[in-house]
């Protein structure tokens, strides 16, 4: 969701920010805008709703200034029109603001300023903001900033410049991240690593409640008291390859087929093959408060709820710990009991799901542990949680989660196992696990291999205006994590069900019309799973079967897909790629932008 990009220095800022703001076109937008700053020539807007090259055909050709913000903007206030986009300004046009967040209290901020003779011209909280930066009596525009932002109620990222200050730009962060970058003679300002990695990879990252001056030169921090804060930057160890598509068509698909990479990486140094345990120092909890543990209640919204979901059966069957998972959008509102003994996971790849965020805080405020199963490293819920387990998928560009989702997948068998080599997980029983994560990124290549042959399957699927997915217990999850990816690139409906509930109400739906991908895993339940697949069979419904070699299916007609075994508790992962290779392939097949479904965002930052 909304974005921001900021540039101080000797070069005209315009296509810079234009550059940086397409790369977070991916975090979702319905607008865009830009304002520039010249020592003389004053501030300049451009704005509109729809694309940034849209923004870019735009621009009037002078539209100069060697300082300049840039902002993508996700309707909440007001509709997404020219007006709304971003920055905003105050009636004068002297000082341009852009905003990621929301201002809690700005239909009251609104009124005031109403009374007072504001002409306000949007229908957006940030435009406040202008405005009152701009009546500051303050001398400075660092003052003016921490006037205006003194009566701000809400969560903020956002940038400000002010013609009579051309030399610079001040931020300031409140729950909406914000990153400095330094360059020669230049400095950069975004709200995401990926807007920056062309420029630079020597960054700050500000806290919440810091503010930044910005200059050509270099930039300082310090706290709304005017206290100097000493930040300094850093330089990132990253490979800025991982935030190019390169040679594939979509982010997604190449973030697909790292997956065998990056689930390496999230096993490097964490396997501890001589007691048969995983080793994960981040957690912050000796033995005896690991055993201490009674109960497991994981969080996450969307894929990173269904992961948690296959987590949850990891820790209980690994484990033997009562364990489950639960819509972080949910959580908060129906006033959570929090124990003390208790252990709470937020999912999250962005660490920016304000969902997820806002059910951590709550659970920190009431007393519970919290641990975090987060990629972006520095992100505000691996700063909020006690202890975690960092992903290390690399960049997730794509709104739909592949290599992310696997990690987590794995971060939670590691977990798993280091709670379960507390209590009464054997030792044998541990090695074998390790075993099984040992060989996972080899068996998800193999998977990945048979791409061509997924894609016809998908390219079949994608003809279907609705679909099931089913499966049972440790399939479930799956199936509703494969739906999940279906419908949010094909645009299909999908639905996921219990393959055991099937009888009770959706196999009315079942008709030629209607295919149902099933996951049947060679396990208990497969003579079960097989029965329901008679069933649609029966009733006319194609089949999609994803399962292990050897399985007999018993001649049910279907479409057949194999997956490598490993050990059954890892089942679902290695089940899971496909489903990912359907919905991509189905999406290809029907014309999407794949990489930026409709209506949604890669980080949701709003409630
Ligand atoms: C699905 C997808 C979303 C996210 C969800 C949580 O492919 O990407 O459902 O899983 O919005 O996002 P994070 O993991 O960033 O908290």
């Amino acid at each position: 969701m909304c974005g921001i990009v900021g540039y101080v220095g000797t070069q005209q800022a315009a296509p810079l920010l234009i550059e940086g703001l397409s790369r977070l076109e991916h975090r979702g937008y319905d607008s865009a805008g830009v304002a520039v700053l010249g020592q003389t020539a004053g501030l300049k807007v451009a704005k509109l709703a729809g694309r940034v090259r849209d923004l870019d055909d735009s621009l009037p050709k002078r539209f100069s200034g060697r300082a300049g913000i840039g902002h993508t903007r996700w309707a909440t206030h007001g509709p997404a029109n020219d007006v709304n986009a971003h920055p905003h300004i105050d009636g004068k046009g002297q000082v341009a603001v852009v905003h990621n967040g929301i201002i809690d209290n700005a239909a009251a901020l609104r009124t005031r300023l109403t009374d007072d003779g504001v002409d306000l011209a949007s229908d957006t909280d940030t435009e406040v903001l202008a405005h009152l930066v701009a009546r500051s009596e303050e001398d400075t525009l660092e003052g003016k900033v921490v006037d205006a932002l003194s009566v701000i109620e809400g969560t903020y990222g956002l940038a400000v410049m002010h013609a009579d200050f051309p030399d610079r730009i001040v931020v300031a962060r409140n729950g909406s991240p914000l990153i400095i970058g330094v360059g020669d003679k230049e400095m950069h300002v975004a709200s995401d690593l990926a807007a920056l990695v062309r420029y630079t990879t020597t960054v700050a990252h500000l806290d919440d409640g810091e503010l930044a001056t910005i200059t050509a030169s270099g930039f300082t921090t310090f706290r709304p008291d005017g206290t100097a804060t000493q930040r300094a930057a850093t330089l990132l160890d990253i490979d800025v390859s991982e935030y190019d598509a390169g040679e594939h068509e979509s982010y997604m698909h190449k973030e697909m087929l790292e997956q065998p990479a990056a689930a390496e990486r999230v096993l490097r140094g964490r396997l501890d093959e001589r007691f048969g345990t995983g080793h994960l120092g981040g957690l912050n909890m000796d033995a005896r408060e690991t055993r201490a543990i009674r109960r497991v209640k994981i969080l996450g919204c969307g894929s990173a709820y269904y992961v948690g979901q296959m987590g949850a059966s990891l820790l209980e069957e690994l484990a033997r710990i009562p364990a489950d998972a639960e819509a972080a959008s949910e959580f908060r509102y129906r006033n959570p009991i929090i124990e003390p003994d208790t252990l709470y996971v937020a999912v999250s790849q962005s660490g920016e799901t304000l969902d997820t965020l806002l059910a951590v805080q709550e659970i920190r405020r009431k007393g519970g542990r919290v641990i975090g199963l987060v990629n972006v490293v520095g992100s505000a819920i691996a700063r909020e949680v006690d202890g975690g387990i960092y992903l290390h998928s690399g960049p997730e560009v794509a709104v739909a989660s592949t290599k992310a989702l696997t990690n987590m997948f794995i971060g939670f068998a590691l977990l798993a196992l280091q709670l379960g080599r507390v209590r009464d997980l054997s030792i044998a029983d541990g090695k074998r696990l390790i075993a099984g994560l040992t060989r996972l990124p080899g068996q998800i290549e193999e998977v990945l291999a048979a791409e061509q042959d997924l894609a016809a399957i998908a390219r079949d699927l994608a003809d279907a205006e609705s679909l099931f997915f089913v499966g049972r217990v440790r399939g479930f999850p799956v199936a509703r994590e494969g739906a999940q990816k279906f419908k949010e690139i094909s645009y299909r409906h999908a639905e996921a069900y219990q393959t055991s509930e099937l009888k009770h109400g959706p196999l009315a739906l079942i008709s030629p019309e209607v295919p149902t991908v099933a996951i049947v895993p060679d396990d208990e339940l497969a003579d079960r799973n097989i029965g329901a697949l008679h069933e649609i069979a029966a009733r006319g419904g194609p089949l999609v079967v994803v399962t292990h070699a050897g399985v007999d299916l018993g001649g049910v007609p279907c479409r057949r897909i194999d997956v490598p075994r490993n050990e059954r508790e890892l089942d679902p992962i290695l089940l899971t790629i496909p489903l990912q290779v359907l919905a991509y392939h189905a999406a290809l097949t029907l014309g999407h932008d794949i990489d930026k479904p409709r209506n949604l965002a890669k980080s949701v930052t709003v409630e």
